[in-house]
């Protein structure tokens, strides 16, 4: 019988074909070209919305309405009588309503609904640097091959068109509206003229899908590129090559949507190498840009420079604060959700509840550079719902995302690691959706309808996210990573010829009396920057809630835990947790094998099993480390 029934297994599952992921969730399958598709209006935006109806919608008739009284962007889809309606404010939104419309198909029936973005700035951000590689990227090299990319004449390779389309009309699904497009630790190269050619012609592709191109820049570029002999913000040479360059660059690209800044971080030039502030440097760079209306995204992600010997978690709010209210208005502070550094859990960063008078988005990290990277299935959104459980999503005014892009045919590394950049999307749109809601849609869309497949694989994206905490770092450990590379385990790591904060021990401070970072009023105070009553609940060791103790709280190894079990055998119970719920999710795989097409569902089982093989790295070598102190 067992035998009948993998045979009838292969036979099912060799009928699906092979698929490399590289159409990501847009697999609408039929090539339909069934629909009848009448506009109000015209242009290369509903071109497309035209051409991805007719080619795999369904239904009979839609009609595209643009009604100038409604709000950029948002749209409504109304279905009578066999006959669907979609309007928009303007031709994005049309766009957007064409890919819900599609989703809808995918995901169950056509049905009415009305919907606006959150939020104005929906932005991926890619951390790719010129010479193709991706700082922070486990899925290929970058997309931009800028040797293929002709400026002078406006064109791109083959592959270039492909892969740019693609890119698109994924963004375009998910309601993604802005690109940087290169590293946060920027070459001043992307801003000379050939360069920008080249960006042009994707900001060209990309503009009829909604998409603008922003820059990240280095601060020091003028001097770099030989143009001035400073950099400082207030030399009156230096505010005048960015201004001719922002003017430079909105000739070419007349939507430009702006720069993105990283200064005086881990050795990026800055203000600071002046004696000026954050600012002075934002300030500068916004008076080029406020003509064309673009924008600065100024990162609020620096520590070691001017408050050296503080707590890292501290140092964004201790240098920012001070200097809420001195912004351009069209200055907004971008932070990371936590206040360290995309780890697998963080509370939320406080900055969000210190800075009262300049806009601020908040980056989320969709490339998991600190949760199994492109080799683990982790779904993010429940991380990104947590944080937006404590800081209000009203608070922003918008959303950036880092990239887990790459080259390779399935697009981001691991095949679920696509469900990230999904979610990213449509959330950014509308932050009240649940992780749950986007898990199950995501999955039909990119495996398929089968119930039995959407609860099970539903159920493991769910609880994915805590399992890798419980594998990595359980009960608010934060930072133990493998020197550099981010991936594996080494809580004993420490390097005296670096900075303090780049070493593991410094997070964890494990002694003989206990482990955790004393970051209460009786430590460093970092409780002190949260708001009430989140500064007194971490504050305690009776209230801090057990997902951040370690965070908070330098503690004994046999204190007692709510469940009566002590400190230390916690953390061994979490590390065999998230142990047990790998080899589960292995289990659950195998169970999948009907579902999916072999090439990905092979492609999965091997990396589900590296993941249990990492997991289990994980625990041995944190639990024996952590023993060695707790006596045991
Ligand atoms: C992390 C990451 C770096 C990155 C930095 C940033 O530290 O490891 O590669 O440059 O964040 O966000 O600027």
């Amino acid at each position: 019988m067992k035998h009948l029934l993998s045979l009838l297994f292969l036979f099912i599952a060799s009928a699906i074909h092979a698929e490399d992921g590289s159409q990501l969730w847009l697999r609408y399958g039929t090539n339909a070209k069934s629909a009848t598709v009448i506009a109000n209006t015209a242009s290369p935006t509903i071109a497309i919305a035209t051409d991805e109806l007719r080619q795999h919608f369904r239904g009979a008739t839609v009609s595209l309405l643009k009604d100038r009284a409604l709000q950029p962007e948002a749209f409504a889809v109304n279905t009578a009588d066999g006959k669907v309606t979609i309007t928009a404010g303007d031709d994005f939104g049309l766009l957007y309503g064409t890919y819900e419309l599609l989703r809808q198909q995918e995901t169950g029936g056509v049905h009415n609904l009305q919907t606006a973005p959150k939020y104005p700035l929906r932005v991926l951000n890619h951390w790719d640097n010129l010479d193709l590689s991706v700082e922070r990227g486990y899925a290929g090299k970058s997309i931009w091959r800028w040797e293929e990319i002709d400026g002078q004449n406006g064109t791109m390779s083959e592959w270039m068109q492909q892969r740019v389309r693609q890119y698109c009309r994924a963004n375009a699904s998910i309601g993604i509206n802005g690109s940087v497009l290169n590293n946060v630790n920027a070459s001043p190269n992307i801003l000379t003229t050939d360069y920008l050619m080249k960006v042009k012609v994707l900001a060209d592709a990309f503009r009829p899908y909604g998409i603008r191109v922003y820059l990240s820049i280095n601060f020091a570029s003028p001097m770099v590129l030989g143009a001035t002999t400073t950099a400082d913000p207030l030399d009156s040479s230096v505010a005048k090559w960015w201004c001719a360059k922002a003017d430079e660059i909105y000739q070419l690209i007349p939507d430009f949507g702006g720069f993105l800044v990283k200064a005086n971080s881990e050795g990026q030039p800055g203000p600071g190498d002046y004696h000026r502030t954050h600012a002075d440097g934002a300030n500068m760079l916004a008076a080029a840009l406020k003509p064309h209306k673009g924008i600065v995204m100024w990162r609020s992600f620096v520590y070691g420079a001017n408050h050296k010997g503080e707590d890292r978690v501290m140092q964004a709010v201790s240098e920012f604060k001070p200097m809420d209210g001195k912004f351009a208005d069209n200055v907004i502070l971008q932070s990371k959700n936590g206040p360290l550094d995309f780890q697998p859990r963080e509370p939320y960063a406080p900055i969000f509840d210190n800075i009262k008078k300049t806009p601020q988005m908040a980056e989320l990290q969709i490339t998991q550079e600190y949760l199994g990277q492109s080799l683990h299935l982790v779904y993010l959104a429940p991380m990104w719902k947590e944080f937006f459980s404590f800081v209000s999503p009203d608070l922003l005014k918008g959303i950036a995302g880092v990239a887990n892009i790459g080259d390779t045919d399935g697009w981001c590394g691991h095949p679920f690691s696509q469900a990230n950049w999904y979610a990213f999307g449509r959330l950014a749109w509308n932050p009240d959706m649940t992780s749950e809601a986007i898990a199950n849609e995501w999955l039909q869309q990119t495996f398929t309808g089968e119930k039995a497949f959407i609860e099970a694989m539903g159920e493991v994206m769910m609880s994915s996210r805590e399992a890798c905490v419980d594998y990595m770092m359980p009960l608010g450990l934060h930072h133990i990573f493998k020197f550099d590379h981010h991936y594996g385990p080494e809580p004993d790591g420490f390097k005296a010829e670096y900075p303090i904060e780049w070493c593991p021990v410094y997070y964890h401070k494990a002694d003989k009396d206990g482990v955790g970072f004393e970051r209460t009023t009786k430590g460093t105070g970092a409780t002190k920057q949260y708001r009430q009553p989140y500064s007194k609940i971490y504050d305690s060791l009776e209230t801090c809630p057990e997902e951040y103790l370690l965070w908070f709280h330098h503690v004994a190894w046999d204190f007692k835990m709510k469940n009566g079990k002590t400190l230390w055998q916690n953390l061994q119970v979490h590390y065999d947790r998230g142990v047990s719920e790998v080899a589960r999710y292995c289990d659950v795989w195998q169970q999948m094998r009907p579902y999916v097409d072999a090439a990905r569902w092979q492609h999965v089982a091997d990396l589900l099993d590296t993941q249990l093989d990492n997991a289990r790295e994980w625990r041995n070598v944190c639990l024996n480390y952590f023993g060695s102190f707790a006596g045991k």
